[in-house]
């Protein structure tokens, strides 16, 4: 987190803006990794959670505009003690339900032991770029599919689909205006 809020602030002094809105960053709780590691049928390790999950440090980078967040890409790949493992492109090639991120698994090398007694050790984190109204979308579709009983869920996930695709359309707009 600190990584980023110096790229912003950097960036924010040569460009005179923010290269991102906002940052969230969360440590998966052990209820959830628990979770998570039984769902996928993993043996309930220290192993299982730091390597076969590889979000059990997640990072959210919420932009303003889409270039934004593929100018982040382009700074993340330049770090030198960061290689991605693996990347998806979900605003260029939308979820079928609409959803739109970018996500990275990032492999982080670190000098300290890590889990499997390697050292320099290294570690995963995930990051999810993402434009703010798809960041509101998102938190909205993920309430409604984990902590609500709906009652018409095919009408809630047309609506929602929608929504997405009407927001990626202003998206463009508000790009092309920017530009
Ligand atoms: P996990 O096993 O949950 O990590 O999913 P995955 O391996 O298929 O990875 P993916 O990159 O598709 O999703 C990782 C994370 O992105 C999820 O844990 C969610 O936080 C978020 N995400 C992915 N798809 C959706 C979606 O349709 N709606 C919402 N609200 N969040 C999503
Ligand atoms: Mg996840």
């Amino acid at each position: 987190m600190n990584r980023f809020d110096e790229l912003n602030n950097n960036y924010q002094k040569v460009h005179h803006e923010r290269l991102y809105e906002h940052l969230n960053g969360r440590v998966k709780s052990e209820a959830s990794m628990e979770e998570k590691c039984t769902r996928k049928h993993y043996p309930l390790t220290a192993h299982s959670a730091l390597r076969e999950v590889r979000d059990s440090i997640g990072l959210r980078v919420v932009c303003n505009f889409i270039d934004d967040i593929y100018t982040c890409i382009d700074y993340i790949k330049s770090w030198d003690d960061v290689s991605v493992y693996n990347e998806k492109d979900y605003i260029t090639n939308a979820k079928p339900n609409g959803y739109r991120s970018y996500h990275m698994i990032l492999e982080i090398t670190v000098p300290d032991e890590d889990v499997d007694g390697n050292i320099p050790g290294h570690y995963f984190v995930e990051v999810q770029l993402r434009k703010i109204a798809m960041d509101t979308w998102a938190s909205l579709e993920h309430e409604m599919k984990y902590k609500h009983q709906i009652k018409n869920p095919e009408m809630i996930g047309k609506e929602l689909k929608r929504v997405a695709d009407e927001l990626a359309s202003c998206d463009v707009s508000m790009q092309t205006i920017r530009q």
